[in-house]
């Protein structure tokens, strides 16, 4: 037998015999190790003759991937071990520890619920961005400067002059920038206004403003549509009260209240919305920004309406103080998981 071959098998034998991993890793520097026996024949390989080279060099090579592949599968074999016996005591028909079962916040499924009451009347989503600038805000919803909606105790302001947008209206400006008529859309979201907070009053609230833009829109249209939308969601004999109103943007312009035995306060006119048709300066408005005349107001009318989302929910649900919406009480919000 050649001297490489003996030394082969003193190395699988040694590898068979290794009890741990600490054993097998000296077993591998002595045979594999840079001042290894393996390496040492290795360096022996430039003394030998022309004949002898090619054979001692296979049989090296051959060895060297054998005592390795043999090293490696001892390895994995005491690691295979190691695991089976740190899962022996493992009783795997124990429960597991439940995940905590998230649910959704009451103002968002009052949202859903009313998302869904529109979209059943063809509405489609729109949306727009919470930090806005004065033009979309106010200007182009027939607003002008020294309208006391702009005063600083009443709206957020950023330092770089953009704000914090005080309704949901700036939709209605952003909807028909990027499309011509016909319109209908719906845009769920939050505004912000500088209110004293108090059981009725939040800085932030919510809204979804509504814009329905065709030929011969009417008030009958906007009171059939808001009237439909306030039976679904708090019943057949909710009744639907329009008080007239002034807002920049709108004319004429109103207040929604409902009244509902369904409702807390049983007997109480309950305000929830406001609306109106679109001023025709809004339209006016909108055709210069986009530089055409697409809302021509003698062609086209529309309504608008924001209903108060907060309220809504404080009415559907009862709850009593608007603060409990952001004040993340577990207590509270479990009420309605
Ligand atoms: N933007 C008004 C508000 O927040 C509500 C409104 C929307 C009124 C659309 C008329 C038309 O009070």
């Amino acid at each position: 037998m050649h001297p490489l071959e003996t030394l082969r098998e003193e190395a699988l034998a040694e590898i068979t015999a290794a009890r741990d991993e600490q054993s097998l890793e000296a077993v591998r520097v002595r045979y594999l190790g840079r001042s290894g026996s393996i390496a040492a024949w290795g360096d022996r390989m430039k003394t030998l003759s022309k004949e002898e080279k090619p054979v001692v060099g296979k049989l090296l090579n051959q060895i060297r991937t054998q005592v390795t592949s043999a090293i490696e599968q001892r390895d994995a074999g005491f690691r295979a071990e190691k695991e089976a016996a740190a899962l022996a005591n493992i009783d795997i028909s124990l429960p597991g520890t439940p995940g905590e079962r998230g649910a959704l916040h009451p103002l968002h499924q009052m949202l859903e619920r009313g998302i869904g009451i529109f979209r059943k009347m063809g509405f489609a989503l729109a949306d727009g961005p919470d930090v806005e600038d004065e033009w979309h805000c106010f200007d182009a919803l027939n607003t002008p400067a020294d309208h006391p909606a702009r005063n600083e105790q009443d709206t957020f302001y950023l330092e770089d002059g953009r704000l914090l947008r005080t309704h949901t209206s700036t939709v209605q400006i952003r909807t028909m920038k990027a499309a011509p008529p016909p319109i209908r859309v719906i845009a769920p979201g939050a505004a912000y206004r500088r209110d004293e907070v108090d059981a009725t009053h939040s800085a932030q609230f919510h809204q979804i403003e509504g814009l329905y833009v065709d030929k011969n829109v009417s008030v009958a249209d906007l009171k059939g549509t808001l009237e439909f939308f306030m039976r679904e969601l708090f019943g057949k004999d909710t009744a639907v009260r329009f008080r007239p109103h002034y807002f920049p943007f709108t004319e004429p312009s109103f207040e929604i209240d409902v009244r509902s035995k369904a409702l807390k306060g049983g007997e109480q006119w309950i305000e929830v919305c406001g609306c109106g048709m679109v001023h025709p300066a809004v339209f006016e408005e909108v055709n210069k920004a986009r530089n055409d005349s697409a809302y021509d107001p003698s062609e086209w009318t529309g309504f608008a309406f924001g209903l108060g989302m907060d309220r809504l929910a404080m009415i559907l649900f009862d709850i009593p103080d608007i603060r409990l919406f952001a004040q993340n009480d577990l207590r509270f919000l479990r009420q309605f998981a």
